[in-house]
């Protein structure tokens, strides 16, 4: 198998192979050593039922999980410790739940409580008899979870938590809405993860921000960019909003973006599907409507079309046979290397231990 190879020092560094992207090999394998490995993004916590069924990544992982609520929030396998049918297909309320296919019982943490017509089977129940469970959690009303994460979920999320806690409580009002992109999962995160094209694909963004002030900091599983409107400096008034930001664009490895404004926060979540089609989840917290018009988060329609344009456009362009990876701007691509180096590290080893 190539070992994927990103220099740690970006002013030498070459961009990530072709091969990641155009490979089935490597997107088969990705499921294992980079989605496996990673905290997903598992919906919204609802209050209303306490037993819901989760479909992780639909279409990719496609991992039938359960997520319920009694106190606690509990995330364990859907699929019955029997003989493997499915236990919850809709949402509910209950205090157990019983297998429909031949009456197992489980209580609300997986655990097994019951079977009948059992007599006489021997060392029955035993642990492989409860229903096998995954770490979840939970911040500002999104679930996460993970099957044998690289790291802890403090450690993915970094410096993301703290902004995301500031959610909680508040008053959201939360919308959902769905794209599909003829590209890459990975060519869409990337492109997401610099400011350098925003001059070149998002004219009207452009005008919003101060392009000069555009930063970029790496952490170990997460970064953060930011950058300070154009006319703050006219407009000292917004100057103590927001921190004196346009926007905070966060990005937790390998799929999720959280990106805050003044009027509430867009958590976007990128979901394989080919090597060459990605859905995008649009989860929307909204807490302020009346910003909603004006800044770097006024359009963001008009900026998704940009992106997809640009990132089905990359996807034509790295299947050439002429095409060799470039190198990368030391300035503005820190964001884009750091991704890379996580990739690449991740597929070599199936994720840091
Ligand atoms: S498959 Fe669930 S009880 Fe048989
Ligand atoms: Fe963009």
């Amino acid at each position: 198998m190539t070992q994927f190879e990103i220099n740690s020092d970006i002013s030498v560094a070459r961009c990530l192979s072709p091969s990641f992207y155009l490979d089935d090999v490597y997107f088969e394998s990705s499921r294992d050593h980079i989605f496996s490995r990673t905290w997903q993004f598992a919906g919204l916590k609802s209050d209303a039922d306490n037993i819901r069924p989760v479909t992780l990544l639909e279409g990719f992982l496609d991992e039938p999980l359960i997520v319920t609520y009694d106190g606690e929030l509990r995330c364990f396998s859907n699929v019955c410790t029997h003989r493997g049918n499915l236990l919850v297909s809709e949402s509910c309320r209950g205090a157990s739940i019983r297998c429909g296919y031949h009456g197992r019982k489980f209580d609300l943490s997986g655990k097994f409580l019951s079977m009948p017509e059992f007599e006489g089977v021997r060392d029955f129940p035993g642990p492989e008899d409860d229903l096998a469970g995954l770490e979840i959690r939970e911040v500002a009303g999104l679930m996460f979870v993970a099957f044998d994460p690289a790291g802890s979920f403090e450690e993915f999320f970094g410096p993301t938590l703290g902004r995301l806690a500031d959610f909680e409580n508040s008053n959201t009002a939360v919308s959902t809405s769905v794209y599909e992109v003829n590209a890459h999962w990975a060519l869409y995160c990337e492109n997401y993860l610099e400011g350098f094209h925003i001059p070149y694909v998002h004219k009207s963004l452009n005008r919003e921000l101060d392009f000069a002030s555009y930063d970029i900091r790496t952490f170990r599983f997460s970064s953060l960019q930011t950058a300070v409107p154009a006319e703050l400096e006219k407009d000292s008034g917004r100057r103590q909003e927001f921190d004196g930001k346009a926007a905070f664009y966060y990005f937790v490895f390998p799929n999720l973006m959280f990106n805050f404004y003044p009027w509430g926060l867009s958590v976007n979540v990128v979901e394989p599907l080919s090597p060459t089609r990605t859905r995008v989840r649009y989860v929307t917290l909204e807490t302020d409507p009346s910003k909603r018009k004006t800044g770097a988060g006024s359009d963001l329609e008009r900026v998704e079309a940009e992106d997809q344009r640009i990132v089905e456009s990359v996807q034509k362009g790295i299947g050439s046979r002429l095409y060799k990876p470039g190198r990368y701007s030391v300035k503005q691509e820190i964001g884009t290397h750091h991704f890379h180096r996580l990739i690449a590290e991740f597929m070599n080893q199936g994720g840091a231990r």
